[in-house]
């Protein structure tokens, strides 16, 4: 009987010698009433204690495997399953990439996540769509957290409704109210996150083959779930009043769409919003072309120099916009909490899908949520950023004015996350990311945010919430140093020798 003990792995050293006695007796290798070694003998020959070899056997019992006997040791049992001897015979290792779907094998693109990984404290990161750190209200968090594990009871540790908590409803409510948006508690499914909102769209709405709308550039995170459903993603471009109407009427003729997934307010990636005009066109293709629109709004609430017109939910009279928010951008991304409210029938699907997915939105993060808006946190939260991104954003601009080369170009977001920086004609863009990281700065290239990925390489995404104040002027004179690096007088001949096909 060979049985080896590895002193180093992770499994006890009991359950190593019940594992491979067990695998013998399943195999055959130790048939019926086979009588195992005295457990003296065993632990000496293993170099183990006794106990260990007592606690192995008695495991093999607990599992009907074995029996003892007083003055007849330990014998094996008979099994009803029987396993071949894998040892007897060559296995396949699992083709784990066949079994994939194709849906999951076309979206696997980890160029973003890479991108975002590069963290510490020698980066200073625009990647992300990240909150200042230093500014998430850890203080009040802590002390709402500790008086609802002293007084909540067993509400705190039990499962919310499926929809979410109805407090968190009703505060939601409120918050919806000052966006201009008319709903009650019950016009709410709360989610993990509006990308569960995306999801869930998605699994409501596109059959392989159906067309989806988008901006272009739009939210990478969206394509790529819209895409793994197997919807065709059709651009429509943008301007400096957010998605061109007049492009989109010919696209709504001519391909039928699904439904149209738009950020109207300081969208992500390019910090443009639709103007109040276009939101008004939008909403009269949609009722004409009867389109669903699917809005997307994590953003509106944090504006910097004035009110943003209000949201496309707030002005649709017939019922046709889906909206989904967050809580994420305002607090923080580790939450997992956003909602989205839609015409019943619509929300009786959402409702649906979080039953059938993770049945509901934790309930102490909930609760917690909940504290924190009825208290008046929440709002006061909100304005001590928008100062603070006021501040960041500001940083930036100035800081791209002082170090600016010639051919870079950029736009003043009023509000959001992002800058959306137009890039020089003849930059040598596949080593911008890499001479960027090389001097400890990284950011997101535009080609992500394009449904066919080939275009957007005129662009790159900066975040300014994310990096300290005082990091975001050194962050951008290298960024701009290494854009300029990267710029050639001979650009035809270093674009040709790029884009020459590997044969
Ligand atoms: C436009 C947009 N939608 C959705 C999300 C996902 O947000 P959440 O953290 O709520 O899932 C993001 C996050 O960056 C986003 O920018």
């Amino acid at each position: 009987m060979r049985i080896t003990v590895n002193r180093n792995a992770d499994t006890p050293i009991y359950l190593q010698i019940k594992n491979q006695l067990r695998d013998m007796i399943f195999s055959g290798v130790l048939p019926v009433d086979f009588l195992l070694p005295p457990e003296r003998s065993l632990a000496r020959e293993l170099g183990v204690n006794r106990s260990t070899v007592i606690k192995a056997y008695q495991e093999l019992k607990a599992d009907g495997l074995a029996d003892s006997h007083v003055g007849k040791g330990t014998v094996v049992l008979p099994q009803t399953a029987r396993v071949p001897a894998a040892a007897d015979r060559y296995i396949n290792p699992l083709p784990w990439y066949q079994l994939f779907t194709e849906s999951i094998t076309a979206s696997h693109d980890t160029i973003i996540s890479d991108i975002m990984a590069r963290t510490g404290r020698d980066v200073i990161s625009f990647a992300g769509g990240i909150p200042a750190p230093g500014l998430y209200p850890v203080a009040v968090l802590e002390e709402i957290q500790a008086e609802l594990f002293r007084t909540a009871g067993q509400e705190l540790f039990l499962h919310s409704p499926v929809e979410g908590c109805y407090p968190l409803r009703e505060s939601i409510v409120q918050l919806l109210r000052q966006r201009q948006i008319a709903a009650a508690a019950k016009d709410i499914v709360v989610l993990s996150g509006s990308q569960q909102g995306l999801d869930f769209a998605a699994r409501i709405f596109i059959r392989p083959g159906d067309t989806v709308i988008v901006e272009e550039p739009t939210f990478f995170g969206a394509i790529q779930i819209f895409r793994s459903a197997g919807a065709r993603v059709i651009g429509v471009p943008i301007d400096k009043d957010g998605l061109r109407t007049d492009v989109l009427e010919a696209l709504l003729v001519r391909h039928k769409p699904k439904f149209i997934y738009t950020l109207p307010t300081f969208q992500n990636p390019s910090g443009i919003s639709l103007s109040l005009q276009r939101r008004y066109e939008l909403l009269d293709l949609a009722y004409q072309h009867q389109l669903p629109i699917l809005e997307d709004d994590p953003y509106g609430e944090l504006y910097y120099d004035t009110t943003p017109v209000p949201s496309l939910k707030a002005l649709d009279r017939h019922g046709y916009v889906i909206y989904l928010s967050t809580f994420s951008k305002a607090l923080f991304l580790g939450l997992r909490v956003g909602w989205v409210t839609a015409p019943p029938q619509v929300l009786a699907k959402f409702a649906h899908l979080k039953q059938m997915t993770d049945l509901h939105v934790n309930t102490p993060a909930q609760l917690l949520l909940d504290a924190f808006i009825r208290r008046g946190h929440y709002e006061r939260h909100v304005a001590r950023l928008r100062q603070e991104y006021a501040g960041r954003r500001n940083a930036m601009l100035k800081a791209l004015d002082k170090y600016k080369v010639p051919g870079i170009g950029w736009n003043k977001p009023a509000g959001g996350y992002y800058i959306w920086c137009r890039l020089p004609d003849n930059i040598v863009r596949h080593k911008l990311v890499a001479n960027a990281a090389k001097r400890g700065v990284v950011f997101l290239p535009g080609e992500a945010f394009y449904p066919d990925g080939t275009q957007g390489d005129t662009h790159i995404r900066l975040n300014y919430t994310f990096a300290e104040p005082e990091q975001i002027d050194n962050g951008i004179k290298y960024l701009l140093q290494a854009v300029k690096e990267t710029t050639c007088a001979n650009y035809e001949e270093e674009c040709q020798h790029a884009l020459k096909p590997l044969v």
